[in-house]
């Protein structure tokens, strides 16, 4: 196999010159064979949603000898010459002259033939359906996505922070983490009736982390702008469209901010995303816009070109007592936004971007900084139409002896988080900080109805198999 000599079926249809000799390696999507000694492929190899097409005349040498392992799904390595097309959408074809079948794929058995296929019943078949056009163009999307995260935090001189996957601490205080153990499930250890966690591996009880911003703040006490981007964990039974057990967040948390330095950098930062994947991955995103949800495009370019509607929780709260929507959960001052409150806010009232602040203490963690009378926090969300919450985030209590006091209210073992109380006690800054739910960004940006659909493998409850 000559890889020097091959080349990416992007690099080749977006220079669209003609060339003596080319080789492409890649899959069969499609074979269609003409009465007249010739066989059509369409090749994809990933680089970009369009296909080569490839032709071949049944005439050159070895033909026969592959042909009947050329099925849609076989991957293959055609070498020929690039030549203009004469069918419409493509500026270059190949001509074969030869090709080598790599891997064949029985057509009785491969299920990804020609049809359309449910995501349903993709998912079932995470292992194949990457390669679809949908799913291609979401890691696609998913991974420009990513690198534009790192160029926005870098040029702005954050330092990107690795905190911990396996933890003792539980930051939303919500109980929802799985249990990290090497204890014998059918007869732990057992000390005055409880499970010995002494003796577990770590030697005390530990679980996957559901955020990485306790220990993100640890490192912005020190060198001021730091974000994660990692895998997080929660054990919530929610099984909805928006919901994964295991998801990737990126955590940006800075010193010197606070809740309205926060909010602006939230929308700063995801004006760019969206202005840089509207500029990358164009192809894509017209796919999206054309089988997926036909209003993204539009709504892309909005959030780029207007700022976002800010309001306080309290106005947030009556606006949706004023309207008269019939909601499924009801609507009262300290009740936490459902989904279809923040779709109303986003989608109905204002049409675009909503940014809610100063929230009742009561249904937020411990660790945010209280407003004055002690009734509200320096808490925000970030809504988006269709979606609903994308971004949580806040100012953090920076006095010690209020953080104390939170905690003690909040029933959280001071003890064990005195190195975080610790943050306070030498040195002390105000900060904020907020956390990006990535795969809800993907589903955002793709249009894609359903969170499983934008992650390469869903993790979800009952579901972790592949
Ligand atoms: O609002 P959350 O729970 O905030 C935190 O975890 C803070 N510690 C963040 C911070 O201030 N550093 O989660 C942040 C975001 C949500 O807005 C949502 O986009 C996403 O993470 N998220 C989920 N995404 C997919 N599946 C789930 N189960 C999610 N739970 C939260
Ligand atoms: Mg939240």
């Amino acid at each position: 196999m000559n890889k020097s000599k091959r080349s990416k079926i992007k690099e080749i249809l977006q220079r669209g010159e003609v060339q003596s000799e080319v080789s492409v390696m890649g899959w069969v999507r499609t074979r269609r064979d003409s009465k007249g000694g010739f066989s059509f492929l369409e090749i994809n190899d990933g680089s970009c949603l369009s296909n080569l097409q490839v032709i071949s005349d049944h005439n050159i040498d070895g033909f026969q000898s592959v042909s009947e392992k050329l099925h849609t799904g076989s991957c293959v390595g055609v070498t020929g010459k690039l030549v203009p097309s004469q069918g419409k959408g493509q500026s270059v074809e190949l001509q074969a002259v030869s090709i080598k079948v790599y891997g064949e794929a029985n057509p009785e058995q491969y299920p990804l033939q020609k049809k359309q296929h449910s995501f349903e019943f993709l998912r079932e078949i995470a292992h194949l359906r990457p390669r679809t056009n949908t799913f291609g163009a979401v890691m696609r999307v998913r991974n420009r996505l990513a690198y534009s995260i790192h160029n926005f935090f870098q040029d702005r001189g954050f330092v990107y922070l690795h905190t911990p996957i396996i933890t003792t601490s539980d930051c939303e205080g919500a109980g929802e983490m799985f249990q990290v153990t090497t204890l014998d499930p059918e007869s732990p250890p057992m000390a005055d009736g409880k499970i010995d966690y002494g003796q577990d591996f770590f030697g005390e009880k530990t679980s996957l982390t559901v955020s990485g911003q306790l220990e993100g703040e640890v490192y912005a006490m020190a060198l001021s702008e730091i974000y994660t981007f990692g895998p997080t964990f929660r054990a919530e039974n929610s099984n909805t469209s928006r919901h994964l057990s295991e998801f990737w967040m990126v955590e940006p948390e800075m010193a010197f901010y606070d809740l309205e330095d926060d909010m602006n950098l939230a929308e700063d930062f995801l004006r760019y995303l969206f202005k840089d994947v509207l500029e990358h991955c164009q192809e894509d995103l017209e796919f999206f816009n054309k089988r997926i949800d036909k209003t993204i495009l539009e709504r892309h370019r909005g959030i780029v070109e207007n700022k976002f509607e800010r309001i306080p929780y309290s106005e947030a709260i009556h606006v949706l007592e004023k309207s008269n929507k019939n909601f499924v959960y009801s609507v009262e001052w300290g009740c936490n936004l459902q989904s279809e409150h923040e779709r109303y806010l986003s989608e109905d009232v204002f049409k675009k971007p909503v940014i809610i602040f100063n929230y009742p203490d009561e249904i937020k963690p411990f660790y945010m900084k209280a407003n004055e009378g002690g009734e509200t926090v320096c808490a925000m969300d970030v809504l988006l139409p269709k979606l609903g919450e994308i971004i949580g985030g806040s100012q953090r209590e920076d006095d010690y002896e209020v953080l104390k006091k939170r905690m003690k209210a909040k029933e959280l073992d001071t003890e064990h988080y005195q190195w975080y109380l610790d943050l306070r006690r030498f040195g002390t800054a105000p900060h904020a900080g907020f956390g990006l739910g990535f795969e809800r960004l993907v589903q955002f940006v793709t249009g894609m109805e359903n969170i499983r659909d934008v992650i390469p493998f869903p993790r979800t409850p009952k579901h972790a198999r592949f």
